[in-house]
């Protein structure tokens, strides 16, 4: 090891290393008394300071995104962010896994701490298809977690079509995955009439929906209609999530991340109406026919708590929206 050598060195320079401790003092001085300042609007901003600053670090932004809920068009207004607010964008890896075992979920956090060491930029975000992941069980600080939804049966429509749309849907295969026989139906509302099991959601089956990725890696996160898992999922976003943006509110999402994360969004809301708005779009899937108000009916049914969490978070953006500072 290098270090050896360099202890009696260390020794010699004892008075430098005395000067280096009253530094960091002062340092942890200085933030105690920053943390200490009651935020601007009387301590009820939903992007706690404080909280930032002893759990969570600024410097890392994750976004563990829900697959078809726009996260590709979120990605590339990162990716031309990145260079005019001093951030970093990368992509991990993607697989159809996105429930890690706790070794999995080790790697995970590993690989985010190295990437982010290797960086030579102040701030880093990266995106995935995951469930929430507790960074502080591997020995690391909280990302500031972001994700975007979108109104569950038009997301569940849109993973409908878009499997038939796309030769080769979804990403990478993990070896020993294998991949799911071809759909049977050509319409939802013939998937839903012959109850096939990619249009059929039983209340305590597990499935792939919004909750788990806030819920977390749990088996009972990803059981339809758990209580304890929207409960969960509720109590995640309050403490993790400064902003959780929903497709179907685009404006009020880009508003409340440009006030929320400056040091990510800052310019977001032109970038978007100037430039995104005229490029080609992103994986839309311009042939959806319309979802019929019986199928929407019976689904709705269904997801019962996928609502409840998606009308929860839109009422949440809403009130950080309604919020703002007016400029
Ligand atoms: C994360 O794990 C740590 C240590 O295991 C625990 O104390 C903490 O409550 C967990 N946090 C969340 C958000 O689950
Ligand atoms: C809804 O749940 C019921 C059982 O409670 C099931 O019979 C039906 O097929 C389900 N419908 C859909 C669209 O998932
Ligand atoms: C979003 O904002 C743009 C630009 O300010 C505006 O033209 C558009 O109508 C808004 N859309 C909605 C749905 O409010």
């Amino acid at each position: 090891m290098a270090w050896g050598p360099l202890l009696p060195r260390l020794r010699g320079v004892g008075a430098l290393a005395l000067l280096l401790v009253l530094a960091v003092l002062l340092m942890a001085y200085t933030a105690h008394q920053q943390v200490r300042q009651p935020s601007r609007r009387g301590g009820d901003q939903v992007f706690d300071a404080r909280h930032v600053a002893e759990h969570q670090t600024r410097h890392v932004l994750f976004f563990n995104r829900v697959p078809k809920c726009g996260s590709e068009m979120l990605v590339l207004l990162l990716q031309w962010l990145q260079a005019r607010n001093g951030f970093r964008h990368m992509r991990l890896k993607n697989t159809v896994k996105r429930y890690l075992t706790f070794d999995q979920q080790a790697a995970l956090v590993e690989e985010i701490g190295e990437r982010v060491q290797e960086s030579t930029e102040p701030r880093v975000s990266f995106d995935r298809h995951v469930y929430f992941t507790n960074f502080t069980s591997y020995g690391f600080k909280m990302p500031i977690y972001l994700n975007l939804v979108r109104d569950p049966v038009e997301k569940m429509a849109s993973r409908f079509y878009y499997a038939r749309a796309t030769p080769r849907p979804g990403a990478a295969t993990p070896p020993g995955y294998t991949s799911p026989a071809p759909p049977h139906y050509t319409s939802l509302e013939e998937c839903l009439r012959y109850q096939d099991p990619e249009c059929t959601f039983l209340t305590g089956h597990h499935y792939d929906l919004t909750i788990p990725y806030f819920c977390g890696h749990e088996d009972f996160c990803r059981e339809l209609n758990n209580e304890a898992a929207l409960s969960l999922a509720k109590r995640r976003v309050e403490a993790w999530y400064p902003v959780v943006g929903v497709l179907e509110k685009v404006n009020a999402t880009l508003a409340v991340l440009q006030h929320h994360l400056p040091h990510y969004f800052a310019g977001v809301l032109d970038l978007y109406h100037n430039d995104l708005l005229a490029a080609p779009h992103y994986n839309r899937n311009q042939q959806r026919p319309p979802t019929s108000p019986e199928v929407e009916a019976a689904l709705k049914t269904n997801l019962s708590l996928e609502y409840d969490f998606y009308n929860y978070l839109k009422q949440r953006l809403g009130k950080q929206f309604q919020e703002l500072p007016v400029t």
